[in-house]
């Protein structure tokens, strides 16, 4: 699927209520999206940016990933997410130090409280974007908000993954996509392939 074959679904369903509905009927650990450690991202952000900066986790929910961000210090978190619910959950367990994090309660796509950021951070949001007008709008908000020489890294599912996620389609990308997606600005450092094992 290249940009020109990809799904161009239009957005009939109220995506505000379906990830709030998500959030506040399921435990946190039972998404299928769930993991214990943000392995894959903690090594990524060490390896590339080693001494910390600014940094947003957009669509973030309920991941651990602030958690250890706040913990090691050098960051300047943001989380972003469209339900607010998800949000409630990290606030509520990261306690005292939730103080420490910028909160956005956005749909990416329209956010316009978005900052400078080293590095923008997305493990399964831009997929659900299977319209062209959200593709862009995601797509602009980045190109302002990263700095230059700054990291997008980003998890979508592959040619090969699910259709679907939580009920909704998906647009699934191989690599050669993503780069023709992102465009010329951005230069390709790293790539890899996971498995991911459901809570169920
Ligand atoms: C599959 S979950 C991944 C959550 C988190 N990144 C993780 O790895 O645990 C997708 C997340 O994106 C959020 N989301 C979906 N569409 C969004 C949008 N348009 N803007 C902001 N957040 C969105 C959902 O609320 C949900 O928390």
């Amino acid at each position: 699927m290249n940009g020109s074959q990809m799904a161009d679904e239009g957005r009939d369903f109220d995506r505000v209520a379906h990830w709030e509905k998500v959030y506040s009927t399921k435990q946190t650990t039972e998404v299928s999206w769930f993991e214990a450690e943000p392995t894959t991202s903690l090594d990524l952000i060490d390896r590339f940016v080693p001494q910390g900066g600014r940094i947003i986790d957009v669509g973030g929910g309920a991941s651990f990933l602030v958690d250890r961000l706040v913990a090691k210090g050098t960051w300047e978190v943001t989380v972003l997410d469209i339900a607010s619910s998800a949000i409630e959950h990290a606030r509520k367990r990261l306690a005292e130090n939730a103080g420490k994090v910028h909160w956005l309660c956005d749909d990416i796509t329209e956010s316009t409280r978005l900052a400078k950021y080293d590095i923008w951070h997305d493990r399964a949001v831009f997929h659900f974007l299977t319209n062209t007008e959200d593709r862009q709008a995601y797509l602009s908000r980045l190109n302002e908000s990263i700095v230059l020489g700054g990291y997008f890294f980003v998890a979508t599912f592959a040619p090969d993954g699910p259709e679907k996620c939580s009920g909704l389609p998906v647009c699934r990308y191989s690599v050669d996509q993503i780069e023709n997606v992102l465009g010329r600005g951005f230069k390709l450092v790293s790539n890899a392939k996971f498995g991911h094992m459901t809570p169920t």
